[in-house]
């Protein structure tokens, strides 16, 4: 990185000396000043909650315009990706940079499908759990415990182990997401049949028994395609600087990215599909179309507590690109199926045209985010409510692999320790028991 000829120059009211600080200039996007040295100069640190307003690292890989609702995958617009290509070819693209050519398609696909088998032993390790757990839980666990199973790929300094443990993660997630469903239902488990496709075969696994076998209709495995190219990669989220700072340490590739399903479970980041489809359901229950303006109501009294759940984004603050083509994917799967009097879409839309018109989302920029529609696709689909976060974190798998192997080859990377202003009480000494108030 060269620094830009402008510098930044923080003067302080008190008369201590000011400092210069370098700043950087990205391909595209806003600049950033550099405070490395910040601390060492002046004894100050900066204060960020949330991180509004810091880049914790460089990458190349996913570029997001907030305001143009612009996504890029290693430069590729995310439209074109879901129209021109599939998952394997976009996680191909955010491993390395490039989309691949035929050939280099055809080895990849062969190579993810050859690991799409879990070790036989982790059925047993999925017994454990009380068959009620929600799939998040399960998942937490399951993806932790790989590096339990594969020894020969957990060192993260190893680019060999590196490169072995993302193909398997990315190969082995659609067999545990659907094995902890499979066995929430109490149905066996679906072994992968290697000559469908990455997404058909995820389908099969979910909804085949050993009794009646799922044959993949088109249109919605093109739908199940297009949600994993749409969750992929999304910068710096939460779940994704959780990897990172998690990676930071050393730590085992599996280990890093099962913090990043610890993460996404949150109701504020991938449960979100689940809590909108959620919300729906119980406006559905409270009367539907006609009781929107009561909820409407709800969520602009700041203290119900409650949010439109699928609106609003940090980032995005014009319109997500990806709800757009989530929406219209929401019609062709309602067509196909011919749901297109589905009473909880029509309710969403409903829902999103009133929201869109209140000022209190105008004037917030709050528009749908891609979970407002992903969740009524995943539910026509099929896929069951809490499985939606799973589905998530199964597509964003190659994008945290990505980001964590930018960070380990990043000549700048260190463990990651953020700082704090401390507002607690100073040293005191310890009051004995019987004093204790
Ligand atoms: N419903 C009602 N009010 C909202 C909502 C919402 N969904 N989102 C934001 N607001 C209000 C918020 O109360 C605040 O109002 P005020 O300025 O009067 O205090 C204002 O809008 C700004 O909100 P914020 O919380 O400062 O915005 P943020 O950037 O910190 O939060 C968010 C972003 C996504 C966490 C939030 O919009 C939210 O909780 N949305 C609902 C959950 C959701 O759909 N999450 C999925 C995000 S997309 C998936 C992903 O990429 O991970």
């Amino acid at each position: 990185m060269t620094p830009s000829d402008v510098k930044a120059t923080l003067s302080f009211s008190d008369g201590s000396p000011s400092m210069d600080m370098p700043i950087f200039k990205g391909s595209v996007g806003p600049d950033v000043i550099d405070i490395c040295k910040l601390y060492a100069q002046t004894g100050k640190f900066t204060y960020d909650p949330g991180f509004l307003s810091t880049a914790a690292c460089q990458s190349n890989i996913t570029y997001i315009d907030g305001d143009k609702g612009e996504r890029l995958y290693r430069g590729d617009p995310i439209e074109q990706l879901a129209e021109h290509c599939n998952y394997l070819e976009t996680c191909y693209l955010l491993l390395k940079g490039e989309l691949p050519n035929a050939a280099q398609k055809h080895d990849f696909t062969k190579l993810v499908t050859n690991h799409t088998m879990v070790n036989e032993q982790m059925q047993f390790f999925l017994r454990g759990f009380r068959r009620d757990a929600h799939p998040m839980a399960i998942m937490t666990g399951l993806v932790g415990a790989l590096s339990a199973f594969y020894h020969d790929s957990t060192d993260i300094t190893n680019p060999q182990h590196r490169e072995i443990s993302a193909i398997r993660l990315i190969a082995k997630m659609p067999t545990l997401v659907s094995m902890a469903y499979k066995y929430t239902v109490g149905q066996p488990y679906i072994y992968p049949k290697n000559d469908l496709s990455y997404s058909g075969n995820f389908m099969r696994m979910m909804f085949a028994t050993p009794c009646e076998e799922y044959v993949p209709n088109d249109v919605l495995v093109r739908a199940m395609d297009r949600i994993f190219i749409l969750h992929a990669d999304h910068e710096q989220n939460a779940s994704t600087s959780t990897v990172r700072l998690c990676g930071s340490s050393g730590t085992n590739p599996f280990a890093a990215i099962a913090a990043g399903v610890a993460c996404l479970w949150g109701p504020a980041h991938g449960g979100a599909n689940e809590a909108a489809l959620n919300m729906l359901e119980d406006v559905q229950r409270m009367g539907g179309v006609e009781k929107i303006g009561e909820f409407i109501a709800k969520v602009k009294d700041k203290n119900s507590g409650v949010k439109l759940m699928g609106f609003g984004h940090r980032v995005y603050k014009n319109y997500d690109p990806r709800a757009k083509l989530m929406r219209e994917t929401c019609y062709e799967v309602l067509n196909a199926l011919g749901l297109h009097d589905d009473p909880l879409f029509k309710l969403a839309m409903a829902l999103e045209k009133i929201a869109l018109e209140d000022d209190y989302f105008v004037s917030r920029k709050l528009y749908p985010n891609v979970d407002f529609y992903s969740g009524i696709v995943q539910r026509a689909i099929g896929i069951p409510t809490p499985l939606f976060t799973a589905v998530f974190a199964l597509a964003r798998t190659v994008g945290w692999i990505a980001q964590l192997n930018e960070m380990i080859g990043d000549a700048e990377y260190k463990i990651g320790r953020p700082r704090q202003l401390f507002m607690g009480s100073t040293a005191r000494n310890v009051t004995p028991i019987l004093q204790r108030s």
